[in-house]
Formats: structure tokens, sequence, C-alpha cells
């Protein structure tokens, strides 16, 4: 059992291991030291706040019951789910955070026991941590399930643009400052409970709006965003249950998160602000249903295994671009094998990371990390855009949109402004894809029909086993 001061101390030792861990998080090689302390400040917060002062020996089994059933789903999950699903598991894990908040706010508004000992100005601070304690834990619920629905393809990836959007907004907002007035004035808890239901009601409504109004080519920056929200609803019920520790870890997931939504933003050339605001982009600009043939726009070299072995071994220089489609194929081991091979032969052969490649942040980095690639050879695309004219072959690896020259050249593109890997400006390119289906964004890529590209179709793992093949004979 935790006496106070233990678990102050604990809580303590895991706010430095929680900082410790987002710092090792921020750099590859120290990644997996970060996790670990992610893992040990954790477990110690847990136990700390089971076996701690402020839990009951009566509430003990209800806890260990409840811990057993959330631990076995997550298990569950994490060993089941797809990396390719990752961004949808973690909108349904921020939707649990926010409808945690909710909950919490609730019983704490209808528990006497809660709220006794406020008086006066505690009283009504403690009010209003519930109310807007309820209010970002709804925005954050409905707004992730919204997200989920999404990203799995549940939902159209459109926005949805109602007439006079921001006027529903900002009556939505007027609406819950008003009730916020008549909660906060309320004597009883039957008084208050009408307004809350209310104010919960918009929140849910907004939230819904919120990400309906976003168009799918910006999901992950509301995904990130949402994982924002996520955060201060924690520290929302960080403040509801007196916890130091939920309100510093609430903080922390808060503004990592913002910090997050704003470079993701600045990767894919968005401003923040209209992210929120909704409606960016067209239709077009968001996620067509896979294998939707984008409008051929010109006249495409296809090549063999064989070609692109020949053009491999010919080259100095070589740039791999990775993208989603290496994900869905699995082809990092043998992309790994084929790096293996080139450099033990003498070429200069290094990797290009879009920061929105693939589906998630970071989402090439962790498939080459795993393949074992060595990290100085993977490079951010700043480090790399203004060695393609010096580079004999590029090799863009199922990926589309992040190499996609018209963000450049076209102003009417969906994803004009978005910087982009300059693959086109290298000797040769090589697009590998399956098909002339678009990327997600939804838009035709003038990339595969300059005159220095070519197109190896086919999966890209089945290819590149071939190449590695030829390579080799
Ligand atoms: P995309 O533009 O989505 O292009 C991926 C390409 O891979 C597709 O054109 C597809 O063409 C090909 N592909 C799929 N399966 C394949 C397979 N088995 N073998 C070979 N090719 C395959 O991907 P990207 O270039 O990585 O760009 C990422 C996009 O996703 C951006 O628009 C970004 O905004 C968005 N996004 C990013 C994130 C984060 S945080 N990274 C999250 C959500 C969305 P075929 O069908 O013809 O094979």
């Amino acid at each position: 059992m935790f006496t106070t001061e233990l678990a102050t101390v604990s809580y303590i030792g895991a706010t430095i291991l929680f900082i410790l861990s987002l710092g090792g998080l921020s750099n590859q090689e120290t990644a997996l030291r970060g996790n670990l302390y992610g893992m040990i400040g954790m477990a110690l917060a847990v136990l700390a706040t089971v076996f701690g002062p402020q839990v009951t020996m009566a509430g003990l089994p209800w806890i260990i019951a409840a811990m057993l059933i959330g631990g076995s789903i997550g298990l569950y999950a994490a060993r089941t789910v797809q990396m390719t699903q990752m961004p949808e598991l973690v909108a349904l894990m921020h939707s649990m955070v926010g409808l945690a908040a909710m909950l919490v706010g609730l019983s704490t508004f209808i528990d006497p026991e809660a709220s006794k000992g406020f008086v006066g100005a505690a009283k009504s601070i403690h009010e209003m941590e519930i109310y807007i304690g309820i209010l970002i834990g709804a925005v954050t619920f409905s707004g992730s399930i919204v997200a989920f629905g999404k990203l799995s393809g549940r939902i159209g990836g459109n926005p949805l643009l109602l007439p006079g959007r921001h006027w529903l907004n900002l009556a939505g907002l007027l609406l819950v400052i008003y009730f916020g007035g008549a909660f906060m004035n309320a004597h009883t808890i039957q008084d208050g409970i009408m307004p809350l239901a209310v104010m919960t009601v918009i929140a849910l409504l907004f939230g819904i709006h919120m990400v309906m109004a976003i168009g799918g080519a910006d999901m992950p920056v509301v995904v990130s965003m949402l994982n924002s929200y996520s955060g201060w609803a924690a520290a929302a019920t960080g403040f509801m249950l007196s916890n130091d520790l939920l309100i510093v870890t609430g903080a922390l997931v808060g503004s990592s998160g913002a910090i997050l939504s704003y470079i993701m933003c600045k990767a894919m050339a968005r401003s923040f602000i209209s992210v929120i605001a909704g409606g960016f982009g067209t239709a077009s600009a968001a996620p067509k249903p896979a294998g939707d043939a984008a409008q051929p726009a010109g006249e495409v070299t296809p090549v063999s295994a064989a070609e692109t072995a020949e053009l491999l071994r010919e080259a100095k220089s070589v740039v791999i671009v990775p993208g989603y489609g290496m994900a869905v194929a699995q082809a990092q081991h043998t992309v790994y094998e084929i790096t293996k091979f080139l450099r033990d032969k003498g070429v200069n052969i290094r990797f290009g990371i879009h920061p929105v490649a693939g589906r998630m942040p970071g989402h090439m980095n962790v498939l080459l990390a795993e393949a074992k690639v060595p990290y100085d050879i993977v490079f951010e695309m700043d480090e790399l855009n203004d060695d393609f004219p010096k580079t004999d072959v590029v090799m863009v690896i199922g990926a589309n949109d992040i190499v996609n020259p018209g963000a450049q050249d076209d102003p009417t593109s969906p994803i004009a402004g978005m910087p982009v890997l300059e693959v086109w400006k290298a000797k040769t390119s090589i697009v590998m894809k399956r098909s002339m289906a678009s990327g997600y964004a939804g838009v035709d890529n003038p990339l595969f029909y300059k005159e220095n590209n070519r197109m190896l179709f086919g999966d890209a793992k089945k290819m590149l086993d071939e190449v590695l093949v030829i390579l080799k004979t």
C-alpha cells in the first residue's frame, strides 16, 4: 500500500519518466529507451493510484476487474491491428479518453460526496472544471468517433459543408457560454443537470460537425489534433479528481499533440486555422476508394524488374522514397536486402522520408527500423531535396502524393503548396505501384508521364523480390 507521501514521490517519478519518454521518442536511436521510460512511468503511476490513499479496500476488486477487462481488450487490439490500421485505432482510443472525461465529470457532479467541502470561489472553480471537462470530453469523443469512421472508410471522406457552418459553430459556442452561466448559478444538482445535458449534446454535435467538415486529405492533422484534445480532456479530468499526475500527463499529451499538429500542417502546407475551420479542399481532396483510377493524362513508360535491376546496377547514387504502398506490401525487408547489396557494391544509397508518408507520423521510419535499415542513411525531405539533380536513380516504392509535382506546379490541385520530394529532378525515377490509381488525396500524378520516369507495375514486395534475384545473378 502507498502512503500519501510515497504516492506523491511516485507521481513525481512518473512525471519525470514521462518527460524523458517524450524526449526519447523524438529520435530513432533513443525511441526504444523512450518507450521503456514511458512504460515504467505508467506502471508506477497506475500502481501508486490503485494502491494509493484515494482508493478504499472495497473499491479495489472493482478497479482490478475493470483493469483486467480493459487490459485484455487493449492487448488483443494491439496484437491484431495491422500497421496500416494504426491511425483508426488511435482515433478510437482518443474517443475513450473523451468518454472517460465526460463520465468522470458527470459522476463528480452528481456525487454529493465529491463536491463536499467546496464553498465560495472554490465551489465555482470546481463547477467550472466539471463543465469544461465535460465540454472537451464530449467534443473529443464524438469527433474521434467520426475520425475513426472516416479513416476506416465507414464514413465517406468528402467534407460535409453545411450552409452557414461557421455561424452554426458560433451559435453553438454562444449557447455553451449561456448554459455555462445557468449551470454555475444552479443551486441544486437537479437544477444543474439540465444545462449540463444541453451543453453535452451541443458539444457532441459540434465534435461531429467539426470532423465531418474536414476533407479526407487533412485527416492526419485532425487525428493529431484530437490527440491533443484528448490530452486536455485528461488534464481536465485530473482537475476534477484533484490528481496532479493526470493534470501533468494530460498537459504533456495536449501540448505535444498540438506541436505535432503544427508540424504536420507545415508539412502539408495547411494553415492550422483552415483545417480546424473545416471544408479545406474540395470533394476531389477526399480519399477515393482503393483502386480508383485517375484520369490518364499522357503516356507512361513501363519497365520490367530486369530493366530496373539494370538501372540500379549502373547507378552510383540511389535514393529510395518509400510510401504507403511499401507498408501495404510489407516490402521493407526486401528493400533492406537490396540496400545492403547495393551498398556492398559501393553505391551511395539513401532514403528520403516525407513527414506524412504512409498513414501516420513516423510510419516509414518504423518500418525501416524494423527491417534494420541503418539510421544514418535515412534522411528527411528537406535534407535530401537539393540532392536529386545529382542522383542517378530514385526508386519510389508505393508512394504517390508525396512525390507529386502538381503540388508545386498546379495551384488548383487539392494538394497545392504541400512540400514534396522533388524526385523528377533525378536522372531517372522509377515508380513502383500496381496500377495508375491515385493516392490518398485522390489526385492524378504528373510525375508518371515525365520523360525520365519509368513505371514498374506490380505489388511492391513481389517486384522487389524479382529485382533482388536479378541483381544477385
Ligand atoms: P499515397 O499517396 O496514399 O500513395 C500510395 C500508393 O501506394 C498508391 O497510389 C497505391 O497505388 C500504392 N500501393 C498500394 N498498395 C501497394 C502495393 N501492395 N504495392 C505497390 N504499391 C502499392 O501514399 P504516400 O505517397 O505515402 O502519401 C501519403 C498520403 O496519405 C498523403 O496524402 C498524406 O496526407 C496522407 N495521410 C498521411 C498520414 C500520415 S500522418 N502519414 C495519415 C493519413 C493520411 P496502386 O493502388 O496503383 O498500387
